[in-house]
């Protein structure tokens, strides 16, 4: 992904799903993990490539990460704009309500907040009245004829059935899905608009 031309990988609740990641967290100064995860976790929870700094949180609900992302943030952002006043998080979670509080909270503070995990991109990419932008989901970057991102088949097999069934990838409908910021020296958010570009 970096060799494609990704400056910065956040990362979400599949963080330690491959055990390999973890010497590649300590050396990498461009992956930054979920700042509220174990403080006996490795990785960095702020990095900063080319004056961005980049924070990635875990919501609560469902996914129930050791910390509450709202007792780690405000530290993070004071140490981010000791560094540089252009500061993008990442807010992984499953719930708007949180996302969409996040974003309010951190308004004025950061450039932006993008939520990200549900797959699916909401329709209220925004600038707040404080300056900052946000989007409740930036969406899915993969195959979108899919159960988000797996076979529908297989997918739905397992919700009928209850039982255990291998995922595999889908392949149709493949598309680019994010967020595009534009912003001022100072940080603040001109614009904010929702991505979405077909692939295949
Ligand atoms: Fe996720």
């Amino acid at each position: 992904m970096f060799e494609a031309g990704a400056d910065v990988i956040t990362l979400g609740n599949h963080v330690w799903r491959r055990g390999e990641i973890v010497p590649y967290l300590k050396e990498s100064d461009r992956i930054v993990r979920p700042a509220n995860l174990s403080v006996r976790a490795p990785g960095k929870k702020l990095v900063v490539v080319e004056g961005v700094a980049v924070i990635n949180l875990l919501g609560s609900l469902f996914i129930n990460p050791p910390v509450n992302p709202f007792e780690v943030i405000d530290d993070l952002v004071e140490q981010a704009r000791k560094r540089t006043p252009v500061i993008v998080v990442d807010m992984h979670g499953e719930a708007t309500s949180e996302k969409v509080a996040l974003s309010k909270w951190l308004d004025g503070k950061v450039t932006a907040v993008i939520g990200t995990h549900t797959h699916v991109q909401t329709n209220d990419a925004r600038v707040q009245p404080g300056g900052t932008a946000a989007i409740t989901d930036a969406g899915m970057t993969g195959p979108h004829d899919s159960v988000i991102g797996v076979q529908a088949e297989l997918a739905i097999r397992a919700m009928r059935t209850s039982m255990p069934v291998r995922f595999e990838t889908a392949s149709g409908d493949v598309r680019i899905e994010g967020v595009l910021v534009e912003c001022t020296d100072d940080g603040r958010a001109t614009s904010c608009e929702s991505v979405r570009v077909s692939v295949a």
